[in-house]
């Protein structure tokens, strides 16, 4: 095999290889104050307020995976039948947990979601609560998946990027940079911290971006063939042009049909 090809199969196996999407028992807090989540180690900053009706998490080190896990959704509900609900709610990541005794901290607003109605304010009493959980697909009806230009970018030295919107139960692994007028010169782009990658070696002009992403049980690239005009510019928010609706398998068939929505 080609190194490359070698290199991406590697990166493919071993971010498959947490059963995510089987049901998992974890106890789930919240953060009283919601800059806490905005502050988050995705680097989406205030953007995340933005998402998910503000049900947001922070999420343990293994489900964080240094970044990878940024973005990704997962169903949470708690397992008091008189305050919880049986869907619970969903919640997508946007930081990480590191004080190793829950498995996520979310938003007080995803904490409240998980109640039956009228029970909000006694769920947020429990402070911490029992739940199952499992990830599940990121639904962007409206929207393509999109690529922000970061703060940080230097033109024409450095270009770092951020990936958001992304659909599908799915992680980047790797991303090319080219220049659109150029079409056989692709850069690779690295992971630099949460959901943001970088390059010193920034293509001049328009530019194009291909990504590998977890999907089925080996990989997927995708092309998007035109997203950053000539003169991009920081902070700016560019359509992808696609969107991701993969869902990556991760072989754990002994917990794939496990129901989620309990008998009633
Ligand atoms: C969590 O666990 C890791 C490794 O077991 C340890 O290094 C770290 O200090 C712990 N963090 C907290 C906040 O207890
Ligand atoms: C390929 O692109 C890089 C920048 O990404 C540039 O430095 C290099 O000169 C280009 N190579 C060719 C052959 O155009």
């Amino acid at each position: 095999m080609p190194i490359l090809l070698c290199l991406i199969f590697l990166l493919f196996s071993s971010a498959t290889a947490d059963c995510e999407q089987c049901l998992h028992q974890a106890k789930v807090s919240f953060f009283s104050k919601a800059e806490a989540l905005q502050s988050g180690a995705c680097g989406y900053g205030s953007l995340a307020i933005g998402f998910n009706g503000g049900r947001l998490a922070a999420a343990t080190t293994t489900l964080y995976k240094e970044g990878a896990g940024c973005g990704a959704c997962f169903q949470i509900r708690c397992k008091d039948n008189t305050l919880c609900s049986k869907e619970g709610t969903t919640v997508i990541v946007t930081d990480r947990n590191n004080d190793n005794k829950t498995d996520f901290v979310v938003s007080s607003r995803a904490f409240m979601a998980m109640a039956k109605k009228g029970m909000g304010p006694n769920i947020l009493k429990l402070g911490i609560a029992n739940v199952e959980y499992k990830r599940v697909p990121c639904d962007y009806k409206n929207k393509n998946l999109a690529i922000r230009v970061e703060e940080s970018s230097q033109k024409p030295h450095y270009l770092a990027i951020m990936f958001l919107y992304q659909g599908g139960k799915t992680e980047i692994v790797a991303v090319d940079v080219a220049a659109q007028a150029d079409p056989s010169n692709w850069t690779f782009m690295s992971r630099s911290h949460g959901a943001v990658w970088e390059t010193s070696r920034v293509p001049i002009g328009a530019l194009q971006f291909r990504f590998a992403v977890t999907a089925g049980y080996d990989g997927k690239w995708y092309w998007a063939k035109s997203v950053l005009p000539a003169d991009w510019k920081n902070g700016e928010i560019y359509d992808s042009g696609l969107q991701i609706t993969d869902v990556a398998e991760d072989g754990c068939s002994s917990c794939d049909d496990q129901s989620w929505i309990p008998d009633s």
